[in-house]
């Protein structure tokens, strides 16, 4: 069971659905006479992206990408490759990624600066968890869900080889688990 892998849990399911109501409000005042468009990035972004859009009260649009920069390893690649476009234009739109985690920084800085060169009026960044020390390129999320330190997080669109996004809380992985 997934949750023999846990070592600790960080934040409860009712931790994030508190927070994400905070950050829908925060939206939905900021984009309020602007033209929102929600892109999630598949497939971590999954549970956040669905509790933050039920408290985003302004008119809103969602659309999906999929783009990989990990494998199935803990450490990150650096080579980002989109596996799944969108389905329209982003011209004229203010668009807000929403991911699970922010940790390089690699997958985000390059995700923005495509969407900005297609035309997007504004991109901001939300992601659920901020890994800040573990950044190797300028990117700062604009919408945080909560800072982690350098643990690797499991849960809420998280994976491990593709397996425990679908836990209803975030936890760090036991170490055992990928030190095998
Ligand atoms: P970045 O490009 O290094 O910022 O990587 C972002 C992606 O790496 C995220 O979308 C996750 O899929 C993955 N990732 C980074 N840290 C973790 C973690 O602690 N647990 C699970 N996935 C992670
Ligand atoms: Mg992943």
């Amino acid at each position: 069971m997934s949750q023999d892998y846990i070592k600790e849990i960080l934040f409860s399911n009712d931790d994030i659905i508190a927070r994400c109501k905070v950050l829908g409000k925060e939206i939905t005042q900021e984009y309020a006479d602007k033209n929102l468009l929600v892109i999630g990035l598949l497939k971590g972004c999954i549970p956040f992206m669905a509790e933050l859009i039920k408290h985003i009260e302004c008119d809103c649009e969602i659309d999906f990408m999929a783009v990989s920069s990990y494998g199935d390893e803990t450490v990150s690649s650096g080579d980002v490759r989109i596996l799944k476009d969108l389905d329209r234009s982003v011209k004229g739109y203010d668009v807000v990624i929403a991911e699970d985690i922010c940790d390089t920084g690699r997958t985000l800085k390059v995700v923005k600066e495509l969407l900005l060169s297609r035309g997007a009026k504004s991109v901001k960044i939300a992601c659920l968890l901020d890994k800040k020390e573990r950044r190797v390129v300028e990117m700062e999320p604009d919408i945080i869900g909560f800072s982690i330190p350098d643990a690797f997080v499991v849960g809420f669109g998280l994976d491990y080889c593709q397996k425990m996004r679908n836990l209803p809380y975030v936890g760090i992985l036991k170490e055992e688990v990928y030190q095998k």
